[in-house]
């Protein structure tokens, strides 16, 4: 936490689906930021909002330690008590129903909503029977997320079924409210393509009955891996683009009593793949994100002004020094996308590396960013 004690933290009261919703009335895709174990932090979280994201998930927290210590709890899940608290999904790794419960009940009152881990096919994770191991254990899945949704209704979070759209609480008449599909294989590399496919089959089949995002090579806007859903969809020959104005989907939060300056989601101009055009609701980024935090709002490589972003927000929501850099390195490189161009040559970015302490870090980027774009970084000092 950044600030203060979990008594302080505003209730986020907007529900996913809402989200969901009002994508889709602007007939674009919603913009989501994974879950990255060790990166998907406060910081990186609230750089990714100002860029036109709309929900950010956190790392993957065990529900287990999670539950029984105030010190994981404090560790892994960093919330605002301040500032913009970006709408958030807390991802638990589990694999016991009461774990799950307990901890998706621990977190309730500070998230919009509660993902469960059922893809990392990390070997100590599945050989705990988390992440991927799960996907032989459907039962228990099922049980984790029974168990949850009732424990929550108990404890008050309840939301009501499809025709309670309106109610200010949300909706929702399944057991889960939308789904992440990563259309690859337990063993299939990260460098190969995601089997497109397969996840046209998986988006024709139940996109009607659940919101579905797809995770896995989105890298930039104009370089989005859905060819095969669209050569599906009935209504090809109708895509479009637009270029009016895209709003952004929640009013902008405050900071320390001013308006957060956010970025807006990209036009649909800039990519002619939308919702209407196929069953998918939404995308998920994560190496491309982590690159290029402002992928969302447009942009095809690391703007300067991300990495300004980034560094302002981790002064305020403090990370480790080589977390810092590596995140550095991810945005100053060549990034994921079909644009090669990087803020920083490979000699800059081992310069940037051997750095030992934050000031150094902020002297050296201030420098670059003086160089690079002719004017004076804006890079903090010390929290503001
Ligand atoms: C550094 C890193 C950490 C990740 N940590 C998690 C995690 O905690 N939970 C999870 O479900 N997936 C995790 N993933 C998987 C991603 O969420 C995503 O499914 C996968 O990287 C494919 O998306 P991409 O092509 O956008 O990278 C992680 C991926 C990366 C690169």
């Amino acid at each position: 936490m950044d600030n203060g004690a979990w008594d302080d933290v505003p209730c986020p009261d907007l529900h996913p689906l809402k989200l969901f919703d009002a994508a889709r009335r602007q007939d674009r895709f919603l913009y989501v930021s994974a879950p990255m174990v060790r990166y998907s932090k406060l910081a990186f979280r609230r750089t990714v909002y100002e860029y036109g994201t709309d929900i950010c998930f956190t790392p993957m927290i065990l529900s287990k330690e999670f539950n029984r210590s105030h010190l994981a709890r404090d560790s892994d899940f960093t919330l605002s008590t301040q500032g913009p608290q970006p709408p958030t999904i807390i991802q638990f790794g589990a694999n016991s129903p009461i774990e799950l419960a307990r901890s998706s009940s621990l977190a309730a009152p500070y998230v919009n909503g509660v993902d469960l881990n059922c893809g990392c096919p990390q070997s100590w994770a599945c050989a705990e029977t988390l992440g991927a191991a799960l996907m032989g254990r459907r039962e228990l899945v099922r049980d984790m997320v029974i168990e949850t949704r009732e424990r929550l209704a108990r404890d008050g979070w309840a939301v009501g079924k499809e025709k309670e759209m309106e109610n200010p609480k949300g909706r929702s008449d399944r057991h889960i409210d939308f789904l992440t599909i990563h259309p690859r294989t337990r063993s299939t590399p990260s460098s190969a393509p995601i089997f497109g496919e397969s996840l046209a089959i998986l988006v024709e089949k139940y996109g009607d009955t659940l919101p579905i995002l797809l995770s896995g090579d989105v890298f930039s806007l104009t370089s989005l891996p859905l060819s095969p859903l669209l050569s599906r969809s009935p209504q090809t020959s109708t895509i479009t683009t637009s270029t009016g104005p895209s709003r952004a989907l929640s009013s902008a939060p405050q900071e320390n009593g001013s308006a957060l300056h956010r970025h807006p989601p990209a036009t649909s101009s800039s990519t002619p793949f939308r919702p209407s055009t196929t069953k998918l609701a939404g995308l998920m980024s994560a190496r491309g994100i982590l690159a290029n935090p402002a992928l969302y709002a447009g942009h095809e490589t690391c703007p300067w002004s991300a990495v300004e972003s980034f560094l302002r927000h981790a002064a305020r929501a403090p990370l480790h020094l080589k977390l810092i850099l590596h995140h550095l390195n991810e945005m100053c490189g060549p990034g994921m996308g079909p644009d090669k161009r990087s803020l920083l040559s490979k000699a800059e970015r081992i310069q940037l590396n051997s750095l030992t302490n934050m000031v150094d870090v902020i002297d050296f980027m201030d420098d670059m960013i003086e160089r690079k774009t002719g004017r004076v970084g804006g890079v903090p000092r010390q929290e503001e």
